[in-house]
């Protein structure tokens, strides 16, 4: 069956400014709070990507309204009467789980498929579910759907997460606004992905403080009192990310712009580290390089730490570097898939458990590859791009969920690549 690929002629360039989209992490969660407010809110700066048409029939399935004019959405709730997300959109997408905290605050009750796990490993929600279950919300699992129920109404709690989930913060804190009375959501998620969505909540009429710190406080409103409102997403800090470690890989300079530096704290630093040159202002980071880059240790943690989305942008950089870096995957239970595709191209990783011990290599050359994360895809390609001869990228459809027109961009850049039928 015909499959479209992504060819790269390495070596090629990548130099000049790219323009990074919204942030596919907050827009999927700002279109699911739109839930909670009755009418019609508008979200900008919403990147053009296969997971937000997922997240938009999700909402449509429910009964609103989305439409979608360059990068705005509307999202009309006024018929929204709906409180199941089938499973056939959540096992397309299991960020559907993000509609179960807003349709209990909106209804009260929600029926939510069990997302699947991934390649990169099992996504639990048992955070989500004990966390809620801290707010009044009972849980029953029939045939694979999990139903959600409050008999005795959505009332405030302390809850403290095991670990900082990105989701399950997300998820309490759509349930918790429209909670009776006050909630405190300790070791809470600090992304700003959680701070943009605390934004468009309290713009709706939430009262939220604490955001981007690791305990957050609710001060529950009727739902009523929560309104549509009108938010614009943050830029997205992987894409970003994704874009400096290419003008890292071939010395730049690569400008990024419409993201705020702050996000990226940690891999700016990692870049300096591994010799690159960085600035950055007010809206945008630049990055080049003429020394060798040099090796360094990784360990993934949740925000402010190393981001796990960049990890596999940044096993490519190390891969090149003159030494050895040791790379550790604390977030998720398997996501090293990226390093035996890199072997093909010559790589020379050394994989045990958690960790990965990356040997520089003075070069990789081009090979037939497969993404097995939307990470991971963007990261083979940026590898075809500095490496010897022609590199197929196959299963292009998991970078398509996350990067819009990644393959423009690049090109925009000076890159080599272009999506072929084959
Ligand atoms: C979000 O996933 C992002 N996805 C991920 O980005 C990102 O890697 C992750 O946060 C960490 O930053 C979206 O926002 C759509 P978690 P999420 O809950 O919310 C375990 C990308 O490439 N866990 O913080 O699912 C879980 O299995 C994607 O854009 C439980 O065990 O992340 C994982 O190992 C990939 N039980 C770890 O915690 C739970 O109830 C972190 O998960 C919840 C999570």
């Amino acid at each position: 069956m015909a499959e479209e690929v992504i060819v790269v002629e390495g070596t090629s360039t990548l130099s000049g400014e790219v323009a990074v989209s919204g942030a596919k992490n907050s827009a999927l969660k700002l279109i699911a709070a739109a839930l909670l407010g009755q009418g019609a809110s508008v979200i900008h700066n919403v990147p053009l990507i296969s997971d937000i048409e997922v997240m938009s029939e999700v909402l449509r399935r429910l009964g609103a309204r989305v439409e979608r004019t360059g990068h705005s959405l509307l999202v009309d709730t006024s018929e929204a009467d709906g409180i199941e997300a089938p499973y056939e959109l959540v096992s397309k997408m299991r960020a559907s789980i993000s509609a179960l905290g807003p349709l209990i605050g909106r209804h009260g009750r929600a029926r939510v498929a069990m997302p699947g796990g991934c390649q990169i490993g099992a996504r639990k929600i048992d955070m989500h579910i004990l966390g809620l279950q801290e707010l009044g919300v009972e849980f029953k699992v029939n045939h694979g759907v999990l139903e959600a129920s409050t008999p005795h109404g959505l009332h405030g709690a302390q809850v403290s997460l095991e670990f900082p989930s990105v989701g399950a913060t997300e998820n309490l804190l759509m349930a918790s606004v429209v909670a009776k009375g006050d909630s405190i959501i300790d070791n809470a998620a600090r992304e700003p992905e959680i701070v943009d969505l605390c934004n468009m909540l309290n713009e709706m009429g939430a009262h939220i403080e604490g955001a981007g710190s690791s305990s957050i406080e609710v001060t529950g409103v009727p739902i009523e009192s929560m309104h549509p409102c009108e938010h614009t997403t943050v830029g997205d800090r992987i894409e970003a990310g994704t874009f400096l470690v290419g003008g890292a890989l071939t010395g730049g300079p690569l400008t990024v712009r419409g993201i705020d530096p702050s996000f990226l704290r940690m891999a700016l630093m990692k870049l300096r580290t591994m010799g690159c040159e960085v600035e950055t202002g007010e809206d945008w980071i630049r990055v080049s390089r003429s020394e060798p880059i040099m090796p360094t240790d990784i360990q993934t943690l949740p925000h402010p730490g190393f981001p796990t989305d960049l990890q596999a942008q940044f096993m490519l950089l190390a891969s090149l570097a003159q030494g050895n870096s040791v790379i550790t995957e604390n977030v998720f239970e398997n996501r090293f898939m990226f390093a035996s595709e890199l072997l093909r191209m010559g790589a020379d990783i050394f994989l045990d458990g958690h960790h990965a011990f990356v040997r520089g290599v003075p070069a990789l050359q081009g090979a037939p590859v497969s993404s097995t994360d939307l990470r991971a895809g963007a990261a083979l390609v940026l590898a075809g791009i500095v490496a010897e001869g022609e590199t197929y990228v196959h299963a292009v459809e998991h970078i398509d969920r996350g990067y819009e027109d990644y393959v423009g961009k690049l090109q925009g850049l000076g890159a080599s690549v272009r999506r072929e039928r084959i």
